[in-house]
């Protein structure tokens, strides 16, 4: 359940970086079942498909990644405690952008000549995150360090999602991304003296390429009906909301570290991301997640507590079964609350869809 990458940068090579531990809460790499891709039925959908495109296709920030004069420092100044947070920020920012491009190449991939307007659509969203995932890599190696993708994209386990999950959690991941980038962005805006490093400066655009592929999925999902108008679908939304927003707590909470270095309040910032990917969620999702209730973020704290319980103990040198039963209590508290937050009533987003953001 807990992440092990705040311990030493461990080296492949001298200026490789060893990739975190795998664990529940690092970014997965996915798989998923192309032919039920490549069949979709996107038909009554083709103009809202072909303006997304054409939003993709325009490539605004076609200039946008290019390193200024700013990066061309040395960055020994952020150093001790800061210096290893910012380098787990920038790993797992840069995963998960890599994860992202490695399943939208292979879907253009697989669907090409079978789906041509898909695969050309995943291939536009592959070019920006190659694009993400090499700026992070670059800002990486200003640290001395840097990931060895061609490593990580042989030797990370894949994950298989079915397509519908796919839609869910790719869309939720692209609009939680645009969320953080964009409060990020605006934070520092009004606090420059937080500006520690110049990559802050780039989230304005760059959350807007991020939004742009959430656009996407938003369209995938309204065209398949199941995913939104039957029991089914309200219950795999609401689980994937879920999902999305206590990983989101546990591992701000546990990189806490890293966003009050540039002088953001970690718990008020969950709360920030949290509510708006939520709210923006509802233009999507059949149903939403009632973050008002007065127990919602008490809830997801509990579990951020559990998950530190949980780190301590896989960092001591005890037997490994001496330590799975000393977890065994903190996860129970981790599936109550999470089940606790399930059966919160959730808020009906189709009655709302056309008066929200
Ligand atoms: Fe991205
Ligand atoms: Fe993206």
């Amino acid at each position: 359940m807990v992440s092990t990458s705040s311990a030493e940068a461990a080296s492949l090579r001298p200026g490789i970086k060893a990739p975190a531990q795998e664990t529940l809460l690092t970014p997965r790499f996915y798989t998923t079942d192309f032919d039920a891709v490549a069949q979709m039925d996107l038909s009554g959908h083709e103009d809202e498909i072909e303006s997304v495109l054409a939003e993709l296709r325009a490539d605004y920030n076609r200039y946008h990644f290019v390193r200024n004069a700013e990066f061309d420092q040395c960055w020994d100044s952020i150093d001790g405690e800061t210096r290893q947070a910012f380098i787990d920020f920038l790993e797992r920012s840069c995963t998960s952008e890599f994860s992202g491009f490695l399943l939208f190449k292979e879907l253009s991939r697989k669907l090409k000549g079978r789906n041509p307007v898909l695969s050309e659509a995943f291939a536009l969203l592959a070019r920006d995150e190659a694009r993400h995932a090499g700026f992070l890599n670059k800002a990486m190696a200003d640290f001395g360090l840097s990931l060895d993708l061609g490593y990580l994209t042989k030797n990370r386990t894949y994950t298989f999602f079915p397509s519908e999950w796919v839609i869910y959690t790719v869309y939720l991941s692209e609009k939680i991304g645009y969320w953080r980038y964009i409060l990020i962005y605006r934070h520092l805006e009004q606090h420059p003296e937080h500006r520690i490093y110049p990559l802050f400066k780039y989230f304005e655009s760059w959350c807007q390429d991020e939004n742009r592929h959430g656009d996407f999925f938003k369209v995938l999902l309204r065209s398949q009906p199941k995913l939104w108008n039957t029991l089914g679908g309200r219950l795999w939304a609401r689980f994937f909301l879920l999902t999305v927003f206590v990983t989101h707590t546990l591992t701000v909470l546990e990189r806490a570290t890293f966003y009050e270095s540039i002088g953001l309040d970690p718990d008020q910032f969950n709360k920030d991301v949290i509510r708006n990917t939520n709210e923006t969620a509802r233009r999507a999702f059949p149903c939403i997640l009632n973050t008002d209730h007065p127990t919602f973020f008490l809830r997801l704290n509990t579990c951020a507590i559990a998950n530190q319980h949980l780190a301590e103990i896989a960092s001591t040198q005890r037997p490994a079964v001496i330590k799975l039963i000393q977890k065994l209590p903190w996860m129970a508290v981790i599936i109550w609350q999470m089940l606790c937050l399930y059966l919160i009533p959730s808020v009906n987003a189709e009655q709302s869809r056309e008066t929200v953001r």
